[in-house]
């Protein structure tokens, strides 16, 4: 059996932890069953010698990580990816931030972990590496005779092809993914658009399975990410999490709870949504001290100045609805800024009768899912999402809205509250049987096999 090495920014803890995030419970089979080895950023911002990767044995596979140094932390993480491409990718290019001098370290930093990576690859290897941070590192691993099958795949959606080329150095960089052996995209919409992209801007090739780009023909796929549905079930009556349910049970059983979980960021549509909210308090009088809105935003990206005003935002706009429509014993928004560990949110989903997923933007949208994995199937709650997750193509039995629309939103989420249980259920059981056929299990075995099977010569170039 081949040996997993899979590269990304964030790495996870090799535990299997419960708290474990969405791409490592899928990773981590993978990773055990071969003995594989993560490599990426181990969280620490650090000036000292520990640049070089540390590898360390996990319980279920090594890690090889290293600090970033400030420099490298404000223009390679802080800059160039969530201040330039974070933004573009989620075709707001009004908010992009390109300072042409973070680009050095951009690359830079991509060169340093393919320069680390190669002493601890092996020939049988099959490398996969993750999203926008890291664009730029199979060239650097091709240009050091990494001649392993080589995967790349992007979590966040790729906008239509003029956005992209708002980047002023998108040539430059987007060519370089010309190196990978297969390139993965969460939605028909995102491969569409790259497809187009390198066709327009690059004069590239493309048939339906393939691009020829920089004169490489690399394979290009869909490859919807998906949660593991048993293990999010199990979690959600698990006798820790019942407890919770017990416990807040008062809450939830005077008042139907609607739930929105999310990263506090300018692409999850946190200010629509609770414009949308405000809109259904107005418009609902007779849910008026009958329904509420659970909102965690967990902090992200502080050092990103857009992530700070959004912040600033919310805390006005939250304080606001509740200054306006609370009454002493009733408050309809209960706005928690700070992560929220796994079980605990897997308890809030189970209490809400409505999961609020309203993304701007998004590759997939996790919480959608696991937001259903978690409902009684006997009384399930119903979600109302966005048309622009990823996730609207695979839950279409879902309430889907245009998140910029606050009337059609607060129209979705009193549908929701009103929804008769039979009409729940039939929905719930075909959104969960469509979440258990294409699960995350299903698409890492995919992109996998896709990539081991990868029949095109190894790109060999020159070390610079
Ligand atoms: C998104 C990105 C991930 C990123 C995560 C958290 O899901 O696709 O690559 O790791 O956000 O963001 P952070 O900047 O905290 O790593």
């Amino acid at each position: 059996m081949r040996r997993l090495v899979v590269v990304s920014n964030r790495v996870a803890p090799s535990s299997g932890a419960d708290s474990a995030g969405g791409l490592s419970v899928g990773l981590h089979a993978a990773l055990k069953r071969s003995q594989g080895l993560w490599i990426g950023w181990n969280g620490r911002i650090e000036d000292s010698a520990r640049e070089e990767l540390q590898v360390e044995d996990g319980e279920a596979y090594q890690l090889a990580t290293r600090s970033l140094s400030q420099a490298e932390h404000d223009r390679y993480y802080a800059g160039f990816s969530n201040g330039a491409l974070w933004p573009l990718l989620h075709g707001r290019s009004d908010l992009m931030r390109f300072d042409p001098e973070d680009l050095p370290y951009y690359l830079a930093v991509n060169e340093r972990f393919a320069r680390q990576a190669v002493p601890l690859l092996s020939s049988a290897d099959l490398l996969w590496v993750h999203d926008y941070h890291f664009l730029a590192l199979g060239d650097a691993l091709r240009r050091r005779n990494a001649h392993q099958p080589l995967g790349f795949f992007l979590h966040v959606p790729f906008p239509h092809a003029d956005c992209v080329a708002a980047l002023p150095c998108h040539h430059q960089v987007m060519r370089l993914l010309s190196a990978y052996d297969l390139i993965g995209f969460q939605t028909e919409a995102s491969l569409r658009n790259f497809r187009d992209y390198v066709v327009r801007h690059h004069g590239a090739l493309a048939e339906p399975d393939h691009v020829t780009l920089a004169g490489r023909r690399v394979r290009v796929g869909r490859f919807p990410i998906g949660i593991d549905v048993d293990r999010f079930a199990a979690l959600a009556t698990s006798a820790r999490v019942q407890q919770l349910v017990g416990e807040l049970l008062p809450c939830f059983s005077s008042a139907a709870g609607i739930v929105g979980v999310d990263r506090l960021d300018y692409t999850k549509g946190l200010p629509q949504r609770l414009r949308a909210f405000e809109r259904f308090l107005e418009q609902s009088p007779q849910w008026r001290r009958r329904a509420f809105l659970t909102q965690v935003a967990a902090p992200s990206r502080e050092d990103v100045q857009e992530y700070a005003d959004l912040r600033h935002d919310l805390d006005t706009l939250s304080g606001r609805i509740n200054a306006r429509h609370a009454s002493v014993d009733w408050m309809p928004l209960r706005y928690i800024n700070r992560a929220l560990p796994q079980w605990r949110l897997a308890a809030l989903y189970r209490l809400s009768r409505v999961g609020l997923v309203t993304p701007l933007a998004d590759g997939m949208n996790l919480v959608a899912k696991e937001y259903l994995a978690a409902q009684d199937p006997a009384d399930p709650g119903v979600l109302v999402l966005s048309r622009f997750a990823g996730a609207a193509d695979q839950l279409g039995s879902a309430l889907l809205v245009n998140p910029h629309d606050f009337g059609a939103v607060a129209a979705a989420i009193r549908q929701a509250l009103e929804m008769p249980l039979e009409e729940r259920r039939s929905r719930w059981a075909s959104a969960i049987a469509g979440l258990r056929a294409q699960d995350v299990h299903d698409w890492r075995e995919r992109f996998l096999v896709a990539l081991a099977q990868n029949p095109e010569p190894p790109l060999v170039r020159l070390a610079r």
